[in-house]
């Protein structure tokens, strides 16, 4: 799935980064920001324990599917033949074509004749959406299972979009990927290795009471809120479990079908300082690994305080901060009149991304008592 500010090419450097600083023997991670969860994954692929937070509800499902798929998930209560995930998959591929929630809102067949899908794949995807929420409201089958099936049917709607790159807008005339085949391929999962834990939440609210061996906080790192960018798939992730998923359509509105969201202070230029330090402050991890972009609404210097806070003033940019240079993230093609702040002595598609690790400072109760 093509998501904004996915670290996939960054694994190496993160795990080099937490290898420098925990060790290389695997403990206990938590991905803060998780998004896709392709960082978290790849730490359990490692063998760690991870643990995944995200406001998103798409990215609750995908870590789910992620962090916490075992073999052992039973598929075999649906009463249909196929009694294994690549099996139902196919099964569900093979159903004829619905009338449901996508092909109402985001097809040319809904009343605002929205052009995120055409009207056999948004058709196909229903029929798949509606049976596997009716599955899960008869306990036929457990949450990982639909973390599971989510995540293949999100990764092919992500494939079919006629979008360039987010959902912000439709394209006006269809895109030559609208016309692929939609396809239910089985996710990518570290099946054998230990089970972490998904969660739906605000960061703030997520993070004190539970401690980790390594924190990685991957935030928005500039002005766009994430549900205004994926309003399509977060629609679907929070439609498939929802009490009254009537409400949730109701609630669409605009020209793009957009979901009500309350934004997030890592994209406010006013508060981002604030939250990160409520964050820090709360954080209760030996090391953090923070990923932001040169380009972002907080700077260097401010990063330096911050993380002196934290570390009990041991943190010093020179060893604790690396600069990877890095591809621009382009949502569509490079249009004509597009402007970008490019950083002096640099081509225009090349950014740094940042690469912070701290420790954190011994915590206040275990350091010796002072006075009576
Ligand atoms: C840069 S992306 C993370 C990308 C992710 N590391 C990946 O590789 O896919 C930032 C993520 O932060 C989430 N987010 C923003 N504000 C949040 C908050 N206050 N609490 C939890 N998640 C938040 C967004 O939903 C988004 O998924």
């Amino acid at each position: 799935m093509r998501f904004l500010g996915n670290k996939r090419r960054l694994l190496e450097s993160i795990q080099a980064a937490v290898g420098e600083s925990w060790g290389n023997r695997p403990g206990r991670l938590v991905d803060v920001f998780a998004g896709t969860a392709v960082v978290g994954g790849h730490f359990r692929t490692l063998g760690w324990q991870v643990w995944g937070c995200d406001a998103l509800r798409l990215s609750y499902w995908r870590q789910v599917a992620v962090l916490e798929g075992t073999p052992w998930v039973r598929f075999d209560r649906l009463g249909i033949e196929a009694r294994d995930l690549a099996g139902v998959l196919a099964w569900l591929r093979g159903l004829d074509p619905v009338e449901g929630p996508l092909t109402r809102h985001f097809s040319p067949a809904g009343p605002a004749e929205r052009m995120y899908l055409t009207r056999a794949h948004a058709g196909a995807l229903d029929a798949a959406l509606v049976r596997l929420r009716q599955w899960y409201l008869d306990a036929k089958i457990c949450r990982v299972g639909v973390g599971l099936i989510l995540t293949s049917l999100l990764d092919a709607l992500s494939r079919v979009a006629n979008i360039s790159g987010v959902y912000a807008a439709y394209l006006k005339s269809w895109q030559p990927n609208t016309r692929q085949e939609l396809d239910f391929r089985v996710p990518v999962v570290p099946w054998e290795q230990p089970v972490g834990r998904a969660t739906h939440d605000d960061s703030e609210a997520f993070l004190p009471g539970h401690t980790f061996d390594v924190a990685y906080l991957d935030p928005p790192y500039n002005r766009r809120q994430y549900p205004a960018y994926y309003h399509v798939p977060e629609f679907v992730a929070r439609w498939v479990d929802a009490q009254h998923p009537g409400l949730i359509e109701a609630s669409l509105y605009g020209k793009t079908g957009m979901l009500p969201y309350q934004g997030s202070d890592f994209c406010r230029p006013r508060k981002v300082f604030a939250a990160f330090r409520r964050l820090l402050l709360s954080c209760a991890a030996g090391w953090v690994v923070i990923s932001y972009s040169e380009e972002g609404l907080l700077s260097e210097a401010q990063f330096s305080e911050l993380l002196a806070e934290f570390s009990g003033g041991a943190f010093q940019l020179e060893t604790g901060l690396q600069r990877i240079p890095s591809q621009r993230f382009r949502s569509d093609k490079n249009r004509k009149g597009r402007q970008y702040k490019v950083v002096k002595g640099r081509e225009d598609n090349r950014v740094h991304e940042w690469l912070f690790v701290a420790r954190r400072a011994a915590a206040p109760s275990v350091l010796p008592r002072c006075g009576p």
